[in-house]
């Protein structure tokens, strides 16, 4: 699977092409060696015949066809090896002299070059051979035939031949090698770029692609978007430090206001004026209370460590809030069940953590139409204490299930129910300092509506795990300093 996915990726095709070209240039250039060969060596054995004819020619002129004959005959005998090859015949193919005792077959009626086997039925002894040769007819009917054993010539191509296939071969398997490793090494590099992008996507913004040191220009690529980043994080710092600092400098006078309003509620006798006047209070009322709830965000946030960590009991807490909440999901007659086991202890604050549960309830009922049913759960799972709550209503959509835990963040159709946006971000900061994981689903998965269900993983509380983690507190109380400082410093407008 993994070297599919490897070999589609466009370096490995880059590769693949680049050995296409090379390939070629080999195959084009070992091909033009062996035409010149072969071509070099056949003009050779093609010379060395009419060589030998044009010295037999001569002869035939001063001497006649009993010269001729003769000649033949001492250069048969001269020759054992029989690397020439002759044959005179009479017009109707009888021998007269030569080293071959029969016309080689089908080649009775051909003029000029041809190549043949020498074989048992021109009375050749040995293994079988290839030859080539001239044949061509003599004034006075005679026919007269003069050639080469070729085969070690032939031997020799099909040498050459196998070198060029297995050139090819290895050049192909080296190129395919070596383009494979080369896309894996861009490859990897690659996908590291990708595995810490996903990673920033998912939320951890605080990760940062890991350079080689090499400088070059994945380097460069990587430490450019790294730069990105920091210039992100800068600005969204930025953005939510101005957004707190409004909500913190709005707070005094909004308060004050709000006070002078009520004054002036009390002082009034006129009934319209008056109810006017408590309107503006509840409004004002309302306004203050985003504030704190955006301030206190930003407080979890940046002095999360400040929270007053003690061991809890996740089921009672949790038991507690259903109580609270119970008669609202009663006057919408929803179905509201709780399965809570009273023995799971987390470590945390216990009134932050009453909040988060709160919240996540409170959603649940307002969510969920009427008659609908709400489940509540806590309970472990292996090392992690579970709290869940399950409803049927109209769910968040896949696409935005990530966008939910920002600041004012609702989802287009629940805009039109009071609210502000800020319920589920003061859950995930109290999630975070509790080392909680949350995960969002559909409660019914496919069908509509599909319902929500937000789980919460946090860390049980082991008794024996808090004892040590003391002990290391005590032996390193500096680390623990140094840990506090920078937060503590960064927000003061909080204080
Ligand atoms: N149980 C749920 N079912 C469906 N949608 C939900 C659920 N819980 C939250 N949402 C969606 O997520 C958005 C953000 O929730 P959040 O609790 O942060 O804000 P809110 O409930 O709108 O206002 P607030 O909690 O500040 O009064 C909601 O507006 C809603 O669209
Ligand atoms: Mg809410």
């Amino acid at each position: 699977m993994k070297l599919l996915s490897q070999l589609k990726t466009s370096t490995f095709r880059l590769a693949l092409l680049y050995m296409v070209v090379f390939a070629t240039s080999v195959f084009l250039l070992l091909a033009f060696i062996y035409w010149r060969t072969a071509g070099f060596m056949t003009a050779q054995t093609d010379e060395t015949i009419e060589a030998e004819i044009a010295g037999l020619a001569e002869q035939y002129r001063g001497r006649g066809i009993n010269g001729l004959i003769t000649i033949i005959r001492e250069r048969v005998a001269r020759d054992p090896n029989a690397k020439s090859l002759y044959l005179v015949t009479t017009d109707d193919y009888m021998k007269l002299a030569g080293n071959l005792s029969a016309w080689p077959e089908g080649t009775q009626s051909q003029r000029g070059w041809i190549n043949f086997t020498l074989n048992e039925s021109i009375g050749w002894t040995g293994p079988e051979r290839l030859a080539r040769a001239r044949i061509f007819e003599v004034q006075g009917g005679l026919r007269l035939l003069v050639g080469r054993d070729v085969d070690d010539l032939t031997a020799l191509k099909k040498v050459i031949e196998g070198a060029i296939n297995w050139g090819m071969g290895i050049t192909l398997a080296l190129a395919l090698l070596g383009g494979f490793m080369i896309s894996r090494s861009t490859t990897r590099r690659i996908e590291t770029i990708n595995i810490t992008s996903r990673k920033i996507m998912s939320g951890h913004l605080s990760q940062r692609i890991p350079t080689r040191g090499t400088d070059d220009d994945f380097d460069q690529l990587a430490d450019n978007l790294n730069q990105m980043l920091d210039r992100i994080v800068y600005l969204m710092e930025g953005i939510r430090h101005v957004s707190d600092s409004i909500a913190h400098d709005l707070r005094t006078p909004l308060t004050r206001l709000r006070n002078q309003l009520e004054n002036t509620l009390l002082s009034v006798d006129n009934d319209e004026a008056r109810e006017q006047a408590g309107r503006a209070v509840a409004e004002a009322d309302q306004l203050l209370a985003t504030f704190n709830a955006l301030l206190r965000i930003a407080r979890l946030e940046t002095r999360g460590n400040a929270a007053d960590m003690k061991p809890v009991s996740l089921g009672i807490l949790v038991s507690d809030a259903c109580e609270l909440y119970e008669a609202l999901s009663e006057d919408k007659e929803q179905q509201f069940e709780q399965t809570v086991s009273e023995e799971v202890m987390i470590e945390g604050d216990r009134d932050l953590l009453f909040q988060m549960v709160s919240n996540l309830i409170d959603n649940a009922i307002k969510y969920t139409p009427e008659r609908g049913s709400i489940r509540v759960a806590v309970y472990t799972d292996g090392d992690a204490a579970v709290f869940a709550v399950a409803d049927s209503g109209i769910g968040i959509p896949d696409s935005e299930k990530d966008y939910v835990f920002q600041r004012f963040y609702r989802v287009g159709k629940s805009r039109s129910l009071p609210g502000n946006g800020l319920g589920l971000s003061l859950v995930s900061a109290v999630a975070e300092i509790h080392q909680g994981q949350i995960e969002l689903s559909d409660t019914y998965p496919g069908k509509t509506p599909p319902g929500l269900t937000i789980a919460i993983r946090m860390p049980v509380y082991r008794p024996a795990r808090r004892r040590l983690r003391t002990a290391q507190a005590r032996l390193l109380p500096a680390a623990d300093a140094e840990r506090e400082r920078p937060a503590a410093s960064e927000h003061t407008h909080t204080a």
